[in-house]
């Protein structure tokens, strides 16, 4: 996170744009996974307090089933929410079926929404439990804290599980000591949490994880990204697994070199455990004169031979920026996506159609009163000329 975030209440009242989805359209078949450009599927009422909506996430469920997360800017009182909207066909049309509401801080689930699937059977909860991660803050923005919450109805309702870490208030300055933007991955029997910490006195913003084995209780933080520096933020990690097992970590690099001012570049970091991040070396994205700054976000497909796609976004650019040799520095290529860029854009390869890539958007940091939630699903294998 690397602005300052404002709240101010707008005077307007206005409308709910939401996209009713037909009752009986499910896809298993990939041919029904369509490709299409920046769809609006929620503009947020003219009341919603500056920037509105931003921050999008996405997950997809066992059976196709796709839903939607973001900020979520609602007039207080009541307490802001995590939103859950659904999608059952790829993306095309989406409705709200459910809210992730503070149930234990009385402050609101406020910032940087992560949705996640649980694979298998995990700590007691079901194959198809979805996890909520989120930073619960109050009003006043005075505290921090990561909250987990669960859903085994496919994110109608939601039950509390665990605060994860707390930390300071909510204002990205060094010397303050929030916490930020968590991230969720099983890895062996085991489910890591990664997030931006600013608690550590040495450094202005460092990034760290925590395990669990049962969802409540946590490790200690481990570093994976920390530099000498003081005034280095590395922030907003993302991580995906390579074919040759490796992990990749995405994260920007604020106060990293190259730049004439202080900027995020976007880094990468790339690891056979996933737990071991700190003691990889970081790389810069960069294609030609392009560096792509602030709030990345990293996936990976199938898609384009042995090595797959590695697929990053960036806050800079509607482009997205590929790899198809397993990361290797002198190696990413850029291009062009109808997605408009937005702050840390949200990236989801279809499992049953590893061409088809939603990215998905949800405007600006503040002052903004435009953002709205939009995605596009594009189709890799044109788009990287492969087919
Ligand atoms: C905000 O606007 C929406 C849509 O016009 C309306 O339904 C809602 O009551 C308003 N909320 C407040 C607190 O004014
Ligand atoms: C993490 O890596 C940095 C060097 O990048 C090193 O200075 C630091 O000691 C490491 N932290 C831990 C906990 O190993
Ligand atoms: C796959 O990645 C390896 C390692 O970087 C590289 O040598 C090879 O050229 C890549 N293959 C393709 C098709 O790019
Ligand atoms: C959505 O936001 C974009 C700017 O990010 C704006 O150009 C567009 O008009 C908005 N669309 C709607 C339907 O509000």
């Amino acid at each position: 996170m690397f602005s300052l975030r404002c709240a101010l209440v707008s005077l307007f009242a206005g409308v709910a744009v939401v996209v009713a989805a037909p009752a009986s359209s499910f896809h298993h078949d990939h041919d029904q996974i369509s490709t299409f450009s920046n769809k609006v599927i929620f503009t947020p009422p003219t009341n919603y307090t500056d920037p509105r909506v931003l921050y999008s996430r996405t997950v997809e469920l066992l059976d196709g089933t796709l839903l939607a997360t973001w900020e979520n800017y609602s007039p207080e009182p009541p307490l802001v929410y995590f939103p859950i909207y659904q999608s059952k066909d790829a993306g095309q049309t989406w409705s709200e079926i459910g809210k992730v509401t503070d149930q234990v801080n009385g402050w609101g689930l406020r910032y940087q929404p992560f949705l996640y699937e649980l694979p298998e059977e995990f700590g007691g909860f079901p194959a198809g439990t979805v996890l909520c991660a989120g930073n619960s803050i109050p009003t006043d923005l005075s505290q921090t804290r990561i909250d987990v919450y669960a859903s085994v109805d496919q994110g109608r309702t939601w039950k509390f599980v665990s605060h994860v870490a707390a930390g300071g208030k909510a204002v990205p300055d060094n010397g303050e000591t929030p916490i930020w933007e968590p991230f969720l991955m099983m890895y062996k029997d085991q489910l890591v949490i990664y997030y931006s910490d600013q608690r550590d006195p040495l450094h202005g913003q460092k990034l760290v994880h925590q395990t669990s084995r049962n969802v409540e209780t946590w490790s200690d933080p481990v570093d994976d990204v920390s530099y000498s520096t003081y005034t280095a933020r590395p922030g907003m990690t993302t991580v995906t697994q390579l074919p040759d097992g490796r992990y990749m970590m995405t994260y920007e690099y604020g106060g990293g070199p190259g730049f004439s001012g202080y900027s995020f570049p976007v880094y990468y970091r790339i690891n056979a455990d996933p737990l071991k991040f700190n003691d990889s070396i970081g790389y810069p994205v960069v294609v030609g004169s392009t560096h792509p700054v602030s709030s990345p976000y990293v996936t990976w497909s199938s898609v384009g031979g042995k090595n797959g796609t590695i697929i990053v976004s960036s806050g800079t650019n509607s482009q997205i920026f590929v790899n198809r040799a397993l990361g290797d520095q002198g190696k990413w290529e850029m291009y062009n996506t109808p997605q408009p860029v937005a702050y840390t854009r949200h990236l989801r390869v279809f499992k049953e159609d590893q061409s088809k890539l939603l990215i998905m958007g949800a405007g600006h940091l503040p002052p903004s009163t435009t953002n709205n939630v939009s995605l596009s699903v594009i189709d890799l294998a044109k788009t990287l000329n492969l087919s």
